[in-house]
């Protein structure tokens, strides 16, 4: 057993991702089993800046697996940003008698738990939790898939009425400055083209598509574009105006999927990934590790210094964009 933990924290921070209620399930049944005590704070840093805590126990996370969202809350800090507030965060976390921090979120959530640990003496486990799978190390992050399959469904929705009309459809979907989200769903989906921060060139990607003659040899097409600023800026609403200017013959509709695709109930995939990922976050703290992350790589567990999950960049395959260019001919 690791030297002096005898209680765990654990908290959820950023935007929330379905499966987070899985890792907060095994990251406490876990700690139980090691012998340890859990305490859930509320509202992610903010919520241990304000003291929002309380035990955790096998119970308090039963029929919580299949459950979207989080039932720890999560909240963006802007007073963890600052000294003074990861200080009283530190106070909390002495007085309720915290060993040590289990961070389940994103980029900035692992950023923070990196900035807090060098501050005060606090072992940190990170767990990539995330529809963005935009972190280094791990080859999905949890919530992920399940944000992967509810664009495929709204995408095959939205191709009866595409195909219905002979219209373009340009989809906004989620992923922050990273385009797994878009570039996958396009592939699940059958689109004709995705539009990702990563293959983003000065090249004009519109007229790219268009002459590659997606509208010759069919009457309808979708495209998904990346909310990232770095794809041209503007999102679908951009590339539809364009289109309406540019090729009026053409009939043109937007939809942005929004918040919908961070909801709903996990699929299994992040089920067994936050499961398998809670449970290793206890071991690794049993092993004397801190300040990583954990995360799967070829099926195995890994652990990631915070620094190389949050600064490097994870590359989308350059094998998926090959392959839905050659299927949406
Ligand atoms: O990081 C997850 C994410 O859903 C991004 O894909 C998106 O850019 C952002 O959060 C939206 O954040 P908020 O819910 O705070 O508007």
């Amino acid at each position: 057993m690791a030297k002096g933990i005898s209680t765990i924290g654990v908290l959820t921070s950023g935007g929330d991702a379905p499966g987070m209620n899985a890792a907060i399930r095994a990251v406490t049944r876990a700690a139980i089993y090691n012998g340890w005590k859990v305490k859930g704070i509320y509202r992610g840093y903010e919520g241990l800046i304000n003291n929002e805590i309380k035990d955790l126990t096998t119970e308090s996370v039963s029929s919580t697996i299949q459950r979207g969202g989080t039932i720890l809350k999560t909240a963006r800090s802007e007073e963890f940003m600052t000294a003074e507030g990861r200080q009283k965060a530190y106070d909390n976390l002495v007085a309720n008698g915290i060993d040590a921090l289990i961070v389940i979120g994103g980029n900035g959530s692992l950023a923070g738990a990196q900035i807090f640990a060098a501050e005060h003496d606090v072992p940190c486990i990170g767990l990539p939790g995330t529809i963005d799978n935009d972190l280094y190390g791990t080859d999905s992050t949890i919530g992920y898939d399940t944000a992967l399959n509810t664009i495929m469904e709204c995408v095959d929705k939205i191709r009866d009425t595409a195909t219905s009309h002979d219209r373009i459809f340009f989809v906004e979907v989620m992923g922050r400055d990273a385009g797994f989200l878009a570039q996958n769903s396009a592939i699940a989906a059958g689109a004709e083209a995705a539009i990702i921060p990563e293959d983003y060139t000065d090249m004009d990607q519109l007229e790219q598509f268009i002459n590659r003659g997606v509208r010759k040899s069919k009457n309808s097409s979708i495209v998904i574009v990346s909310e990232s600023p770095k794809t041209g800026g503007g999102g679908a609403m951009h590339y539809a105006e364009r289109v309406r200017n540019e090729y009026p013959q053409y009939d043109v509709r937007v939809t942005i999927l929004g918040h919908l695709q961070r909801g709903g109930t996990p699929t299994a995939f992040d089920r067994i990934l936050a499961s398998r990922l809670g449970v290793a976050s206890i071991e690794a703290l049993n092993e004397g590790q801190r300040n990583v992350m954990v995360g799967i790589s070829n099926d195995n567990i890994v652990y990631v210094p915070f620094r190389k999950a949050i600064k490097m960049d994870k590359p989308i395959n350059k094998e998926l964009i090959n392959v839905l260019g050659v299927l949406s001919i």
